[in-house]
Order: structure tokens, then C-alpha cells, then sequence
């Protein structure tokens, strides 16, 4: 099936007005792998209808990141979206989608933006949830796909489905890695061989920590510490486990699904992952 490939509302709203069944979207920022596969696959499996959208949104990038270096693959987005049998591939330009410039009003992340992933990129989760609020309204879906190897980002758009009323269902999509354990983002793209061989640490490093999950949080944060800080070409930034719903540090005692989350640098790359971790035990 050939993917449609639209850039404006108007378009959009042509195409599905008359679609009947349910509508799935997957949002993205373009670069399309494997991952995002997964998420439209899982959403083909339910949704008659399934958008995909691909907008690079400024909004969610700090001056000093990588927006003007972010690969933008729209050929390839199409043709993965197609053998996908995707009805739709939204990709809006800046200026359709902040149609009256900056905005002025947004959605602020609140406290659950601050930590982890926000307390490195400042107001980066205001721009995350400002953007999904406006495709959520441009696309007006039943449902909306998104990974958990951002878990962070899945989290405060479940809250601000919740907390705001979004008429949408929020489901989530374990990570796809590689085989050598790198969990896939488009962000890879910028990694050579050398610099692969450094970030399958972060994997390792999650994998050994959830082998020692009935030794207690302790040993957990430990044992991920360890296999970090034995690769000196990672330039870790955090590795925190936390309760999944608030985001705060679980200490000895803690019993029950821990989220380890990591980020760190390989180059100039940055690159996250993170795991639920079923504690059973508690430690000193
Ligand atoms: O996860 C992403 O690709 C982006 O943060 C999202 C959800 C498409 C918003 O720009």
C-alpha cells in the first residue's frame, strides 16, 4: 500500500473525514528505524487507521543540541511508512505547525520534567508535551504509540493525557535493540564503530543491574555504576533508579517495579536507555 504523504491540516482532515474505525498515530521526528516500526506494527494490529507523523520540533531543543545536525530521511520515512501499509504520513512543516509563530502558551511538565532527562536539557518536556498536545489535536486519534526506551517522555504524556482530559488512549511499546543490546534511536545514525562498541555499555550496564535485582536497590545502582564507569570513553551523565510513577530515587527498603534510567555521551552523541527492574527484596 502506498503511504499518503501530507503536509497540511486542511490535507489531513480531507483524508480522514470521512475514515470510519479506529485512528492510531505514531509520533515521530522523522529518521525512521526499526523502532518505529515496532510501533506501528503494534498499532496496525488494532487501529483501522494508522497516521504516522514527522515533524522535527524546535521547541524541544535546546540552542546547543543537535536540531540542525538531526537526520531528515522523509524518502525513507515514506517508503518504511508504505511497506508498513501506513494510511498517512504527516509531515507539516515548522510554520504549519506554529501557525501564529513562537507560542506563547504551552504545556508546562511541572516537577516530573525536572529530573533525569529535564534536569539536563532544561524545558525540554515543556516542548515535548507542547508539541504532542497540538498533534493530538491536529490528528485526533483513538489511540497514541509510544516507546518506552523514552520513558521519561512516556510517562509525562500519560500524565498529560490524565491530568488535562486528552479524549486519547496512551499505549506504550517496549524498546527494540539490536542484537548487541543498543536499544535502536535515530540518533545512532551518528555513531561509528568505535563509538558502538562504547554504547553497548549502556545496555550492559542494565542487563548486569537487573541480574542483581534480588541482592536490593542497592546493589542494583551499584552494579549499573560499575559497568558505566569501566568504559572511560562514556561520558556519563546520570544512571538513577527510581519509582516509575513519581521519578523519585528509590532507596534500600524499596520493593516493587524500579525504573534504572541512564543517559550518557559517546562523542558527541548523547544517548539514553532504561529498564523496569522487579525488586523483590530489600538491602542495606
Ligand atoms: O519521541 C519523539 O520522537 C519526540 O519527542 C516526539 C514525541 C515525536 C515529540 O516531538
Amino acid at each position: 500500500m502506498t503511504t499518503r504523504l501530507l503536509h497540511t491540516r486542511a490535507q489531513l482532515r480531507a483524508a480522514l473525514g470521512n475514515r470510519s474505525g479506529e485512528v492510531g498515530v505514531v509520533m515521530t521526528m522523522g529518521a525512521l528505524h526499526d523502532g518505529h516500526r515496532e510501533l506501528i506494527r503494534v498499532a496496525r494490529r488494532r487501529c483501522d487507521v494508522i497516521v504516522v507523523t514527522d515533524f522535527l520540533n524546535p521547541l524541544q531543543f535546546a540552542p546547543d543540541e543537535d536540531l540542525s545536525r538531526y537526520p531528515r530521511t522523509l524518502d525513507a520515512d515514506l517508503a518504511l511508512c508504505s511497506e508498513e501499509s501506513v494510511d498517512v504520513l504527516f509531515a507539516p512543516d515548522v510554520a504549519e505547525v506554529y501557525a501564529s509563530g513562537e507560542p506563547q502558551v504551552r504545556v508546562l511538565a511541572g516537577p516530573l520534567g525536572d529530573v533525569l532527562e529535564g534536569a539536563s536539557r532544561p524545558g525540554h518536556f515543556d516542548g515535548v508535551l507542547t508539541v504532542v498536545a497540538k498533534l493530538l489535536h491536529i490528528t485526533r486519534p483513538d489511540v497514541a504509540y509510544f516507546g518506552q526506551k523514552d520513558a521519561q517522555q512516556l510517562l509525562l504524556i500519560r500524565r498529560m493525557v490524565d491530568d488535562l482530559d486528552f479524549p486519547v488512549q496512551v499505549v506504550a511499546v517496549p524498546t527494540v535493540r539490536e542484537p548487541s543490546g543498543l536499544a535502536l534511536s535515530s540518533r545512532n545514525g551518528y555513531l561509528d564503530e568505535d563509538d558502538r562498541v562504547v554504547a553497548v555499555v549502556l545496555s550492559r550496564s542494565l542487563s548486569a543491574a537487573a541480574a542483581v535485582a534480588a541482592d536490593g536497590p542497592v546493589a542494583v545502582l551499584t552494579t549499573a555504576r560499575e559497568v558505566l564507569d569501566a568504559q572511560p570513553a562514556l561520558g556519563l551523565d546520570y544512571v538513577a533508579l527510581v519509582d516509575p510513577i513519581t521519578l523519585r530515587d528509590v532507596g534500600p527498603g524499596f520493593a516493587g517495579t524500579a525504573l534504572l534510567a541512564l543517559a550518557a555521551k559517546v562523542g558527541r552523541t548523547r544517548l539514553i536507555d532504561n529498564a523496569e527492574i522487579e525488586l523483590g527484596s530489600a538491602d542495606g
